[in-house]
């Protein structure tokens, strides 16, 4: 998301900077993020970190919220925007996710810094499909959770983070979702027939009643994407 980030923002005539542990700077640790963030009007918060474990997330992601915004108060940055995820506050959906409640303590650690702070939370995203679409395989056969969710391109994500760093201002918390509401197992197979028609998808009962019957669906939704699952499959560019 990142990556997808900065591109929008330099296709607007933006200068960009990118922070991270490859570019020498590590925001677990706060080395580098003071000279990262010098000179910026706004930071946009799209770490992450590969864990199920809810210890390790909440350990992540609150270190690193209060890291970001003890350098962005310090190098003078007026906005911090912050990538999260919708419904990481729902107890049915974070007890089943641990990873959720890694996100709902960035939020609060953000909250709890004072920084001027832009939440930004998103559904989950189409290439989530193809993700699970390779993870849990027999050969051809793969096993994909069932999941109701509204799911929206993640270049849709880059570019309502874009706007929002160009509003200049910190604003209410945002929701952003996809046109419908889909169960992952149907996207992986209609993926699966654009991307790999020899495979094989059988739909597993995944995470528990509330995040296979819509405890994932976004509420208040504030900006609803029109790009279509099967549109983005088609296009090569996704
Ligand atoms: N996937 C979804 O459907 C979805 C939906 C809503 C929101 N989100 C949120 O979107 C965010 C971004 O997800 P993503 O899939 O783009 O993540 P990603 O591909 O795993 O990228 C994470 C980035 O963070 C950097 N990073 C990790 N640890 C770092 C550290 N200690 N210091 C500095 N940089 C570090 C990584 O670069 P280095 O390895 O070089 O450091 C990488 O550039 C996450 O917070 C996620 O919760 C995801």
């Amino acid at each position: 998301m990142g990556g997808r980030v900065c591109a929008h923002l330099e296709a607007r005539g933006h200068s960009v900077g990118r922070a991270s542990r490859g570019a020498g700077v590590d925001a677990y640790t706060g080395a580098g993020l003071a000279d990262a963030f010098s000179g910026a009007d706004a930071v946009v918060d799209c770490l992450n970190v590969r864990t199920l474990s809810e210890r390790k997330a909440v350990q992540f992601f609150s270190t690193t919220a209060s890291n970001v915004a003890a350098a962005a108060r310090t190098g003078g940055v007026a906005h911090v925007v912050c990538l999260s995820i919708a419904n990481v506050h729902d107890p049915a959906v974070s007890r089943r996710i641990g990873y959720y409640a890694g996100k709902a303590a960035q939020e609060g650690a953000y909250r709890d810094s004072g920084a001027p702070v832009t939440v930004v939370s998103s559904a989950q995203w189409y290439e989530l499909a193809r993700t699970l679409l390779h993870q849990l395989r027999l050969g051809r056969i793969a096993f994909v959770p069932h999941m109701l969710i509204q799911p929206v391109a993640a270049d849709s994500v880059a570019a309502v983070l874009a706007e929002v760093v160009e509003k200049r201002e910190v604003q209410a918390s945002l929701i952003v979702a996809g046109p419908e509401r889909r169960d992952l197992v149907d996207l992986a197979r209609r993926l699966a027939a654009v991307e790999e028609p020899s495979a094989r998808v059988i739909g597993i009962p995944g995470l528990g009643r509330a995040v296979r019957s819509g405890g994932l669906v976004p509420r208040g939704t504030s900006v609803v994407d029109s790009v279509r699952f099967e549109d983005w499959a088609l296009r090569p560019w996704r």
